[in-house]
């Protein structure tokens, strides 16, 4: 699919402050991502060819890291990446209908992402939080103990950020 030159020239901009700040050496491509994806949460097909660009190295190279790493998403994201522990402390401890109660407020399936693109459901394995599963980690802060009752009450604070 052809890509529209506003979406090549907005994400040019972006892409080479980015990678001014760190240089454009491939040793720096991961923290480049990282960065450019920060903005969404997803690399966009514009974003990766302006990386490719900015650091003179194939589209190939870069899209590989790109969808090589759990860390970065070449298809669109929410602002709330929901990422739901499925390693085995969590699951023995209720996981699985923490996982459908999320589902079922949202109205979307694991690996999707809401329509207004708010909300992502991922799964990740363990946390390092296992005293307090089933938890999950939403963006970059973590909630444990839950149950498919708290779930609303997590939601809703992510709605107030
Ligand atoms: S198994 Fe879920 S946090 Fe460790």
């Amino acid at each position: 699919m052809a890509i529209a030159k506003e979406q090549l020239d907005s994400a040019e901009k972006r892409v080479l402050q980015i990678v001014s700040r760190y240089g454009a050496n491939e040793e720096h491509l991961l923290q480049i991502l990282h960065d450019v994806q920060a903005d969404d949460n997803s690399l966009s097909e514009a974003e990766l060819i302006q990386v490719a660009r900015a650091m003179d190295i194939p589209l190939s190279r870069v899209y590989g890291v790109a969808t090589f790493y759990s860390m970065y998403s070449v298809r669109p994201r929410g602002k709330f990446i929901i990422r739901i522990c499925e390693s085995a402390p969590c699951h023995i401890t209720g996981a699985q209908s923490v996982i459908r109660a999320f589902e079922q407020a949202l109205g979307i399936k694991m690996g999707e992402t809401t329509k207004d693109r708010k909300f992502t459901l991922e799964y990740t394995s363990c946390l390092g939080v296992c005293g307090v599963a089933p938890a999950v980690m939403i963006n970059d802060r973590v909630y444990g103990n839950l149950t498919p009752d708290k779930v609303q009450e997590v939601l809703s604070a992510c709605e107030n950020d």
